[in-house]
């Protein structure tokens, strides 16, 4: 089966978010089930090719790509993901992509991204390979069936070629103005009231849902909840529309990059049965903050895009009553600047209590997820959420508010006894206030103060299986669902 991952990240060459971790995983697993699968993203200049070994390929371009009339060129570099041989084409194009950051607020967003399905689509045809699937992922791609289905319909090379559409975030649907449609040399028909409308802008999200044999998402859970206004952002209509092909499927995690007995950046190694080790971690993070470490204080980690999706606005709301806690927080993020300066400010005021980091740092993520005891996640929606995951195997109890991945992979531990069931692996709740959140925090507290129950909690955790065995699996079974129904 020869399987195109295409996307605006992956792991570790080019991240944000866990979108990057799921591209730069999931192929691996999907190789070893024997799969032709190669990966598509653009190059863009925090690409480090040095350390990744990225090679140009003079065989495959420079070659020419049309955005909004203009002719840009492309030139291909490839390079293995990490411990597989699994290729990556790098689409490089410095006028769109050598800017500094991933994503841009700039005018020619758009053009940044009809590119790169162009140029995929042309590449594919250059290598004369043809996807017996194209897995397109975000609102980055949403174009890259209709361009397939419609332009470049006349290579019959992809007539067989099916789409699956996976929705990592329903809350950024890549929307424009109608000028798009010229960029993208669509069809005008496709523009104003017609079929990429959307709210009267044009959707290139609702391209990959309309236009794909299969659409998916990375939990259950979300699968349900975007079916409704509360979290359907919009999509809600059109994803009924097309639920007999939408499924949830949940992620897993990379378990040799995330694996606390082997870790590189931690420097204490450990496993269910030597938790006691864990702590020498903790010692270490806050060694690293300058916090003193107390072994009856708990340490809370936070690491995120700092963002309202992610429920900063409760923390914000029960800031005063979290400080008070018996607690010390690390806390490492970017994002808004409102969120940016609460917690640099909260650093400020309480040296002791709280140390933040802003700005991206991947070691620090995993120090964090070692030395952390409870690890904080109260997002307002989360369609898959990885650092639940992460914590989990790392003996690092989650504390989430239950909505998405979350919900689908946090079993309080107090619910779970209420109903005598065993496998409470963390604490959640429902309610998106600050008052909810504040009552969870003080439960977990409580709870790490009874030394047996906390470690029966950790291990539980720690006993989860999050890697990707079942859901490449499932993504098999998608993709051949997707080829089966390719008209
Ligand atoms: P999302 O994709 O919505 O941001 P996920 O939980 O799926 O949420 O994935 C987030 C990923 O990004 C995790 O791998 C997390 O460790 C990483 N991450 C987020 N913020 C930072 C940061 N500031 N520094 C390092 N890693 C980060
Ligand atoms: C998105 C979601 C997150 C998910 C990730 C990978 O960024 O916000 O919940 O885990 O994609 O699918």
């Amino acid at each position: 089966m020869n399987i195109a991952i295409v996307a605006s990240e992956c792991a570790p060459f080019a991240k944000t978010g866990g979108l990057a971790d799921v591209v730069g995983a999931l192929p691996r697993y999907l190789a070893e089930r024997g799969a032709d699968v190669r990966v598509f993203i653009p190059k863009y200049d925090s690409v480090d090719e040095k350390k990744f070994g990225l090679v140009y390929q003079d065989s495959l371009g420079p070659f020419p790509v049309r955005v909004g009339g203009i002719a840009r060129t492309v030139y291909i570099h490839t390079a293995v993901i990490p411990r597989s041989t699994v290729p990556v084409y790098f689409i490089d194009c410095r006028e769109f992509y050598h800017r500094g950051t991933i994503y841009t607020e700039h005018w020619d967003e758009d053009e940044r991204f009809i590119l790169l399905n162009k140029a995929v689509i042309e590449l594919c045809q250059r290598m004369q390979w043809a996807p017996d699937v194209f897995h397109c992922n975000d609102w980055q791609t949403g174009l890259l069936p209709v361009l397939v289905k419609d332009n470049y319909s006349w290579d019959r090379m992809f007539d067989r070629t099916a789409f699956l559409y996976s929705i990592h975030n329903i809350g950024y649907q890549g929307r424009f103005s109608f000028d798009t449609i010229a960029k993208a040399e669509l069809r005008p028909e496709y523009g104003r009231g017609g079929l990429l409308d959307h709210d009267n802008s044009f959707c290139m999200m609702k391209g990959g849902i309309l236009f794909s044999e299969v659409i998916s998402t990375v939990s259950g859970t979300y699968a349900q909840e975007v079916l409704t206004p509360e979290y359907g952002s919009g999509m809600q209509d059109l994803l009924r529309m097309r639920k007999d092909d939408f499924f949830g499927v949940l992620n897993g995690i990379d378990t040799d990059e995330w694996d606390p007995r082997t870790d590189p950046h931690i420097p204490f190694h450990y496993s269910a049965d030597d938790l006691a080790v864990k702590r020498k971690n903790t010692q270490a993070l806050l060694e690293k903050t300058g916090m003193t470490y107390r072994p009856d204080v708990p340490v809370i980690g936070i690491v995120s895009r700092l963002v309202p999706q992610k429920g900063f606005d409760m923390i914000a709301e029960a800031i005063d009553g979290l400080m008070q806690l018996k607690a010390q927080w690390v806390i490492l993020g970017s994002g808004d600047e409102e969120y940016e300066r609460l917690f640099s400010a909260m650093s400020r005021a309480l040296p002791q209590t709280c140390w933040s980091y802003i700005g991206f740092n991947n070691p620090l993520a995993h120090l964090i997820e070692a030395g952390a005891d409870m690890f904080l996640m109260p997002s307002r929606y989360e369609p898959c959420g990885l650092n639940q995951m992460y914590s989990l195997r790392y003996g690092t109890v989650p504390i989430v508010r239950k909505t998405g991945g979350l919900a689908d992979t946090v079993h309080d531990w107090h619910e779970y006894q209420y109903l005598g069931k065993d496998g409470g692996n963390g604490f959640s709740f429902n309610d998106a206030n600050g008052a909810a959140l504040l009552a969870t925090v003080k439960r977990a507290i409580d709870s790490f103060h009874l030394p047996d129950e906390w470690a029966a909690i950790q291990r539980n955790g720690m006993r989860e299986d999050c890697s990707w065995q079942h859901s490449a699996g499932e993504y098999i079974r998608l993709y051949e669902r997707a080829i089966a129904s390719r008209k």
